[in-house]
Formats: C-alpha cells, structure tokens, sequence
C-alpha cells in the first residue's frame, strides 16, 4: 500500500496489550499505518479504554443479543466496514469467525497466535507446550483462513523454554515477543510488502517459508 497510509481495525475480547504494541508502533508521522476503530465484543475488555486513552474509535457489538454465529458476524461484518478498513487485525479476539465472515476479509485479515504453529492450536498453549517437555514454544501471526488457527504463517518468534517455567512465565515472555511481531507484521502489510498470494504469504512478492519469517530471541 505505498503512499497511502494502511487504515486498520482491530477487534479484541480482553487486555489489548497487542493492541497497544501496535498503537505504540504506529505513533511517528510517517508511519505507513493507523488504527481507524477498535471494535469489541465485550463491553468490559480492557482494550477499549486503551483505544479510548489514544483517542481511537471504538464499538461494541455484544454476540449475546444475536440468534447465532452467522447473525452475529453479518452484523459484526458491517460495523467494520463502516470504518473503511484496509486491514483487520485479531488481537484477542475470543470468537469463532464463520467462513462467511473469513472469505469477506480474505488476504487482509490477520491473527495472532500463542504457539508455534501448526503446534497447539486453540487454548492453554503455554501449559500444553510445558506437558509436551517442548524445549522451545512462541507466537506466531498468520492470515486467517476458515481453517482455525490454520492459515498460511507470515512471522513466527521462538521462545526457549526454562526448566524452572510455569505457564504463566511462559506466556509472560511469549507475550513480549508477541508486542514485536504483530506490529512488524501489520507494518509489512501496510507498506505493501506482506500479501496472501494463491499458495500462501508473499513477502517483497517471494513466498515465506511454511514457518513463516522466524526470529530466535
Ligand atoms: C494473546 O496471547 C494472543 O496471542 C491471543 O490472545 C491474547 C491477547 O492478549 N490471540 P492481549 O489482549 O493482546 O493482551
């Protein structure tokens, strides 16, 4: 997206704190991108207040007063594109997407995950990592596909894992290494370096690796 500056909505559930890493990242004037609207299913999250601090739109769309999944997302479909997103970004966002919703956004919606994908998709990533004896867990940001949490990878950060971590260590240091790898991923979209290409990510038009770009802390 060169010269144009890259108009992104986040959606989350709870904290927001990739949320506010990508704020942070995105504050200098020539920053290829800004956060157009923050849109929450949760009227308690955390992260609408982070939005609200940087004086960033914000909504609610609560999925209680909908009949089911398919309704909800028409809806939550939208409200998004009332904000003219170039690109929609899952920080914490706690639903399941039909693949109505995922085809709607395809190429230009991104995920962040607590794993090393393909490993440990859904819940409790640190302590099944932690069962499993890993040596190394992470993060990883993918384009988001119906396949949950199964999209061609874009960057994924490894963690060495200690003997003495507990789940909650763990996930503490993943989550700094999450506050680095969203935003450069977000960053590449913006400047029009980072696509989905037909047989996955595309960077500077050459395909990433099926592990997506990987940094070692
Ligand atoms: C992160 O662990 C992210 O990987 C997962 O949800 C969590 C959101 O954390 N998808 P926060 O709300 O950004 O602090």
């Amino acid at each position: 997206m060169p010269g144009k500056t890259c108009n992104v909505v986040v959606l989350l559930s709870g904290s927001g704190s990739n949320l506010q890493a990508l704020i942070d990242s995105s504050q200098g004037a020539d920053s290829p991108l800004r956060v157009g609207a923050v849109i929450s299913n949760r009227a308690d999250a955390y992260g609408l207040e982070r939005a609200r601090a940087a004086g960033i739109d914000t909504a609610v769309l609560e999925h209680t007063g909908f009949a089911g999944r398919e309704a909800f997302d028409a809806a939550l479909m939208a409200l998004i594109d009332g904000f003219n997103p170039d690109l929609v970004v899952l920080a914490g966002f706690m639903r399941i997407l039909s693949g109505g919703f995922v085809r709607h956004y395809q190429g230009r919606l991104l995920n962040i995950h607590p794993s090393l994908l393909p490993k440990y998709k859904g819940l409790h990533t640190h302590q099944r990592a932690l069962e499993a004896g890993d040596t190394e867990h992470g993060c990883s940001v993918h384009f988001v596909t119906e396949e949950l949490d199964g999209g061609p990878l874009v960057v994924q950060a490894v963690v060495p894992v200690a003997a003495t971590d507990t789940a909650q260590t763990l996930a503490q240091r993943v989550h700094l290494q999450e506050h680095q790898i969203y935003p450069l991923a977000v960053r590449w979209f913006a400047e029009g370096r980072l696509c989905l290409g037909e047989h996955g990510a595309l960077l500077d038009g050459q395909p990433l690796p099926a592990s997506g770009h990987l940094i070692r802390s």
